[in-house]
């Protein structure tokens, strides 16, 4: 006889804290709906640079498990979120990934909605047709600092507390005054929550990442949390120096169960920026940050982003699901927008050691789920020294499914 399936409620509360989490977790269906529904359809998510969308009109396209969404600048310059259906029977109203229009025309029968998610035209509608309730539905928008985040939920969580501390970390930045000089975006055929563990630790960095080792350091400190919310006496020094030069760099971290964390940690001594001589990839830099060897500016912000902000240029991820066993990974470089390819940068100079990076990531994680997928998994622990990160994402992850499904304290302190 085969033992029942555990519920999802049933799985959390036997999770083994310390340890990576059942099977299920990483395979199940079931799990990646409740994922869905309690995570990704609730919190905010990180979804483009604003500096994506430069011009009146141009839009880009993402999707969010079952929604399907676009963005687009209107004339006003904001940038607005919308569902891509029409109003009239539902067609998708984009259908490329990204692009500039003039107005919003849906392919089926051209209704047209302007770039406020109003309808403007629709023909053959009647004289009694009224067009004010059949505006495109609204995505909750926010632009921090040039980062766009958008909101599924009909009520969407206060983004105050986040948006209060990630301010003065990233207004030094300048992301307002930055262009894409390039994206990637690759699938990873693996849950997005090995993904997230893999992200977060550099346990595995020195047997796979021979480029990101040449700047990245292996302290496990400068990727991870130590338990006890303590930080070094060798990495305070770092964040006093760079306060003093005018960049944030305090290890904060804050949210719901530590949904989001900011600290400026050094890079290997000598090392400015990820290249491959670790030196500066942008000679016109993105931001203010005066001080060469200030490191980079790691911020995470569960479920959707993990960046690096670097004096010359930045880096913003998007993690986004694609299904139990698949993730889709995108990666902007960020760089000033007067800095010309060619003169103030070179593009595999500054693109080469992430696009390595991300595609070892990728195959380690691919590894990842591979194993998982045999019945002989069960979970294994995580070390203290090297996989703190781990442990701390995989702590936010149960603790915010559990309050979800109602296993948890609804409120905690931000801090
Ligand atoms: S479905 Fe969009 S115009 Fe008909
Ligand atoms: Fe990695």
């Amino acid at each position: 006889m085969t033992a029942p399936v555990p519920t999802v409620p049933e799985l959390l509360s036997r999770h083994r804290a310390g340890w990576s989490l059942e099977r299920p977790f990483y395979t199940s269906p079931e799990v990646y709906e409740a994922d869905l529904q309690n995570i990704w359809y609730r919190e905010w998510l990180f979804a483009i640079p604003a500096a994506q969308l430069r011009k009146t009109g141009a839009f880009a396209r993402l999707k969010v498990g079952a929604y399907d969404i676009i963005l687009v600048r209107d004339a006003k310059g904001d940038i607005n979120g919308f569902h891509n259906t029409c109003r009239h029977r539902g067609s998708v109203l984009c259908k490329v990934s990204s692009g500039q229009v003039a107005n919003l025309v849906c392919p089926y029968h051209q209704w047209t909605y302007g770039l406020d998610g109003r309808l403007l035209w629709a023909r053959d509608m009647g004289e009694d047709f009224d067009p004010s309730g059949l505006g495109l539905h609204k995505v909750h928008t926010r632009n921090l600092c040039g980062l766009i985040y958008i909101c599924l939920a009909d009520e969407a969580p206060d983004f105050e507390p986040f948006a209060e501390m990630a301010r003065p970390y990233l207004e030094v930045h300048d992301l307002h005054k930055a262009k894409v000089a390039t994206s990637s975006s690759i699938v990873e055929n693996g849950n997005w929550k090995l993904v997230w563990e893999n992200n977060r630790e550099c346990y595995h960095c020195s047997g796979n990442h021979p480029a990101l080792c040449n700047s990245f350091p292996l302290d496990p400190e400068v990727a991870g949390v130590r338990a006890d919310g303590t930080v070094s006496p060798r990495l305070q020094a770092h964040y006093d120096r760079c306060e003093a030069a005018g960049a944030p760099a305090q290890f904060r971290i804050g949210g719901y169960g530590g949904q989001f964390r900011f600290a400026r940690q050094p890079l290997q001594d000598g090392a400015v920026s990820y290249t491959m001589d670790a030196q500066e990839a942008v000679k016109r830099p993105l931001g203010r940050v005066k001080l060469r060897d200030a490191g980079t500016l790691l911020k995470f912000h569960y479920p959707t982003t993990w960046n690096h902000f670097l004096p010359d240029h930045s880096l913003t991820f998007r993690v986004l699901p694609i299904s139990p066993t698949e993730t889709e990974v995108t990666t902007f470089w960020l760089v000033n927008e007067d800095a010309q390819e060619g003169v103030d940068y070179d593009m595999k100079r500054l693109t080469e050691v992430w696009i390595a990076t991300n595609d070892e990531d990728r195959e380690i994680v691919e590894g990842n789920q591979q194993g998982i997928n045999s019945p002989v998994y069960t979970p294994g622990p995580y070390s203290p020294e090297e996989e703190s990160g781990v442990i701390q994402f995989v702590d936010w992850y149960v603790k915010t499914l559990s309050r979800a499904v109602g296993d948890a304290p609804a409120a905690e302190a931000a801090e």
